[in-house]
């Protein structure tokens, strides 16, 4: 039996030092239940009773020291499979990333982030009104009845004889005074529709932002102080505006709002056409009628209006001669802004 169990041992170190892979199999094969060394043991029985201690003992240090050396190469394979997954999976940070191409927004969009941003910036709160409106909403509330020749100045899109396609930003006004009650302070950009040719300085869909305060106690001079505090941020600290009597037949008295040239700052270049002087918007005192109609007392209250195009200021910003550009989404076009 010493023989028998000094072979096993023999053996399972040649099989263990030279293992590959599977250690466990090896652990089964002369340690387990039905293993080598495991059927040997059964026969202590036919030992006599002085050999079975020497035996047993014989067979226990066998058994711990193939344990160990298995317990060792088990590790010393877990080591290598680390070492190997180390190497193979090694990353270099330090390789230049691919490049994520981002889109940008449209200028348009910017745009009108930028005038939402001042105004709010001004306490003004943003209303939205449909685009497609009432004759009502876009005309006769504003002062404009069916037959007044300042529908001609708009050529609209008719969808009936009392709906249209909104040709102005100013119904949500009247919308705003309908459902709110002053003190009223809000600005409402959007989109806007004229049966105009496409070209270079007209669109049949083109945006606007409106801009409506009502109070007791509003004066011109608040709506110069806004439109000046507008210009300023949009423009430049240095840029000045000026008011020229005009007519719109919602707001009275109205007039066209010029900013200094921001490119020769007022002195005359190809920008401003040698004027120093850009209109870039209307505005007014709202109309009594306009407030009438909206049951807000124009003994109590008085308020002003503006408006004014965002394709027309994004195409001065940037000097862009062509409204086209801003509708044909060629990318290298948009990917300069
Ligand atoms: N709605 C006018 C237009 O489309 C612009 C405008 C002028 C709006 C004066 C106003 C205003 O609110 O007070 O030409």
């Amino acid at each position: 039996m010493r023989e028998q169990l000094q072979k096993i041992k023999e053996e399972a170190v040649a099989a263990i030092s030279s293992a590959q892979a599977d250690v466990e199999a090896l652990r089964v094969k002369y340690l387990g239940k039905k293993g080598e060394l495991t059927s040997v043991l059964r026969q202590m029985g036919s030992l006599s009773a002085e050999e079975r201690p020497a035996i047993g003992q014989l067979a226990n240090e066998i058994r711990s020291q193939i344990e160990a050396l298995i317990e060792k190469k088990a590790a010393e394979m877990r080591g290598a499979e680390m070492e190997r997954r180390l190497r193979e999976e090694k990353l270099d940070v330090t390789v230049p990333g691919r490049r994520a191409h981002v889109g940008k927004s449209h200028p348009l969009s910017v745009a009108q982030r930028e005038l939402e941003d001042i105004f709010i910036g001004m306490g003004f709160e943003i209303a939205e009104g449909p685009e497609v409106e009432y004759d009502y909403y876009n005309f006769q509330a504003l002062n404009i009845p069916k037959d007044h020749p300042a529908r001609d100045m708009q050529d609209t899109f008719y969808i009936t004889d009392n709906i249209l396609l909104r040709s102005q930003t100013s119904p949500v006004q009247v919308r705003t005074m309908e459902k709110k009650r002053p003190p009223i302070k809000i600005i409402s950009p959007g989109r806007v529709y004229r049966s105009d040719p496409m070209d270079a300085t007209h669109s049949p869909v083109f945006h606007q932002v409106e801009g409506l305060v009502v109070d007791r106690g509003i004066t011109m001079g608040d709506l110069k102080g806004t439109l000046e505090q507008f210009a300023k941020t949009m423009f430049g600290e240095n840029t000045r505006i000026r008011f020229r009597p005009h007519h719109f037949p919602f707001t009275e008295p109205s007039a066209e709002v010029d900013v200094s040239c921001f490119v020769c700052g007022g002195k005359g270049c190809r920008l401003c056409k040698g004027e120093g002087w850009i209109e870039i918007l209307g505005a007014g005192m709202v109309h009594p009628n306009v407030l009438r109609g909206c049951d807000i007392d124009p003994d109590e209250y008085s308020g002003f209006a503006f408006g004014l195009g965002v394709e027309r200021i994004v195409m001065l910003k940037h000097h862009i001669d062509d409204m086209r550009l801003l509708y044909e989404n060629d990318l290298r076009f948009l990917s300069q802004f």
